[in-house]
């Protein structure tokens, strides 16, 4: 069933663990994701960035998250990730997303609270989750982007909750988006999240955006297969494992599953050249992305 992140972050809070936030833009991804939440009883958020909106259409990808989280107990958000503005939010809302992100993160401290505040007043009326960013998250996807990593001040942390009322936030703590985090594994502050979540109080629940692991059997594996991909690098299962027993709650991943996706189809068309029915080419894709999410979904929230 879908459900706010609230009842989500009560679980990861009750079980001293996080819950992973996996990124999704089609049948394929949303299929892998929710099959692994299923079998191992485990909730997870679902994620739509606003291009993953823009490629899939936000009535679809309602309906398909929808469905496959339907007839199980298992708790699972549908979420907007990095929505830009009140007006992305709104349509998600309206749409039928149970949770959002207003990514305000780029804009002077009081237009992000202002922007914030709006989109918590709108979410609320409708029981939808509002995820708020304070501080600069390093990288480049599509729509998200910043060349530069500002920690966030847990003092201004304090105040943006209190002045918005957003339910969680995302915070920057050394992480980075997409597939090059650095030409080292990046070092995460921890004295960031504890400065943080002792400023806001324990039980309020943090978010680690930039989270991929880049894993480099899959980056081989496409470069094995044709493709070329030169600079990459992740955060550490160590440090994902650690993060998982503070008060990050929701830990976000889509690099790596984009990997898997990639990974899995190059090998799959290179080994069976015969093959031309798209259900077997992205069905050994979307079995890779279950797999992996299994492993993360254990790691991070079963902690097994
Ligand atoms: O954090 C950003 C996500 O990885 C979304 O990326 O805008 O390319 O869909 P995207
Ligand atoms: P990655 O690029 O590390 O997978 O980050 C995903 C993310 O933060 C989505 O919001
Ligand atoms: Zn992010």
């Amino acid at each position: 069933m879908l459900t706010n992140t609230n009842i989500i972050f009560e679980y990861a809070q009750k079980h001293k663990c996080a819950i992973c936030a996996f990124n999704v833009s089609n049948l394929e991804t949303i299929k892998a994701v929710t099959e692994a939440s299923r079998e191992l009883k485990a909730p997870i958020i679902i994620s739509a960035s606003e291009g993953a909106i823009a490629y899939a259409g936000a009535n679809n990808l309602v309906s398909l998250a929808g469905n496959f989280s339907r007839d199980t107990s298992v708790p699972m958000a549908l979420h907007l990730d990095h929505g830009k503005s009140y007006e992305i939010c709104k349509k998600c809302i309206d749409a039928g997303f149970s949770s959002v992100m207003i990514d305000g993160s780029s804009l002077p401290f009081e237009e992000n609270v202002a922007l914030t505040k709006k989109v918590v007043q709108y979410a609320h009326k409708h029981g939808v989750s509002v995820e708020g960013e304070l501080g600069q998250i390093i990288g480049i996807e599509d729509n998200v982007s910043s060349a530069s990593s500002i920690l966030t001040n847990p003092q201004q942390a304090k105040e943006f909750v209190a002045k918005t009322g957003c339910d969680s936030l995302a915070i920057s703590i050394g992480t980075a988006h997409g597939i090059n985090k650095g030409s080292i594994t990046p070092q995460i502050h921890y004295e960031t999240i504890e400065a943080v979540s002792k400023a806001l109080g324990k039980k309020y629940p943090l978010v680690a955006h930039g989270s991929s692991s880049v894993p480099q059997n899959l980056v081989a594996n496409i470069n094995k297969f044709g493709g070329e991909i030169t600079k990459s690098q992740g955060i550490d299962y160590i440090d994902l494992v650690k993060m998982s027993t503070t008060s990050i709650c929701k830990i976000n991943i889509d690099t790596d599953l984009r990997l898997c996706f990639t990974s899995s189809i190059r090998q799959y068309l290179f080994e069976n050249r015969e093959v031309f029915d798209p259900r077997k080419i992205l069905g050994s894709a979307t079995n890779q992305i279950k797999d992996y999410a299994k492993y993360l979904i254990n790691m991070l929230t079963l902690k097994k």
